[in-house]
């Protein structure tokens, strides 16, 4: 018996003693039984250095560093600007365009500017029923006769109110969207001249 009543002053103080201490405060450190990389001699980003001259931890990145993956040394392709610093005309030839590039764009479009620019690209979309009412329609000249670059770029950095949308939408993504929009501003400017003469019978035209 008297190894029960043992026993049983042990366990006791033993839950007290593990359990019984959390969340009280102490001013002497922790008992650390693996102490194994809790501290190490180490700067955090943003922290101070005695050990540099200027007194910072981050080191300056040296100049014209680039993040592993991220070298956009092509200006057209991720600027939308030519080499004469003007835009873009036409799509970058490094820049495939085809039915699935558009599809592609199709889709981009409808997820990221259809809600306000319309799914015909006339300003008309869900937005302006909730009072936005201040979105162009892209079927005005100066955006049917403006580069392509610039198109990207308003993509890229946004322009006016509209914000930028480069960290949504990734540049060849951008490029499928303006070929998609130059398709949206050629359908709704057809002319006779493009049916098709199969169909031109079906709809009482020679
Ligand atoms: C939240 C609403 C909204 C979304 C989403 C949006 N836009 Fe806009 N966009 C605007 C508004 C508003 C303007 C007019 C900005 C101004 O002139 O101040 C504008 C202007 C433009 C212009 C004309 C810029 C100029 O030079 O006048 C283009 C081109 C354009 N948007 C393309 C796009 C494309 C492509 C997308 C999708 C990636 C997109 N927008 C998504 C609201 C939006």
């Amino acid at each position: 018996m008297r190894y029960v009543y043992l026993a049983t002053f042990f366990v006791v103080v033993l839950t007290v003693g593990i359990l019984g201490f959390r969340g009280s405060i102490s001013s002497r450190p922790p008992l650390e039984v693996f102490p194994d990389m809790d501290r190490q001699p180490k700067l955090r980003p943003q922290d101070a250095s005695t050990f540099f001259a200027d007194g910072r931890a981050d080191r300056p990145l040296p100049v014209g560093v680039v993040a592993r993956g991220s070298m956009r040394a092509d200006a057209a392709v991720y600027q939308g600007r030519a080499a004469v610093g003007d835009w873009v005309r036409g799509i970058p030839s490094a820049v495939t365009v085809d039915a699935r590039f558009l599809q592609r764009g199709r889709e981009r479009y409808s997820i990221s500017c259809a809600p306000c620019h319309g799914a015909l690209g006339d300003g008309n979309g869900i937005t302006k029923a909730y009072g936005m009412g201040a979105t162009p329609t892209f079927h005005d000249d100066r955006l049917r006769t403006m580069a392509e670059g610039e198109v990207y770029n308003t993509i890229t950095n946004g322009k006016g109110t509209m914000m930028g949308y480069a960290d949504k939408v990734v540049p060849e993504d951008r490029w499928a969207i303006v070929a998609y929009v130059r398709a949206l501003q050629r359908a709704q400017h057809g002319s006779v001249a493009d049916v098709p003469t199969a169909h031109k019978a079906e709809l009482g035209i020679q």
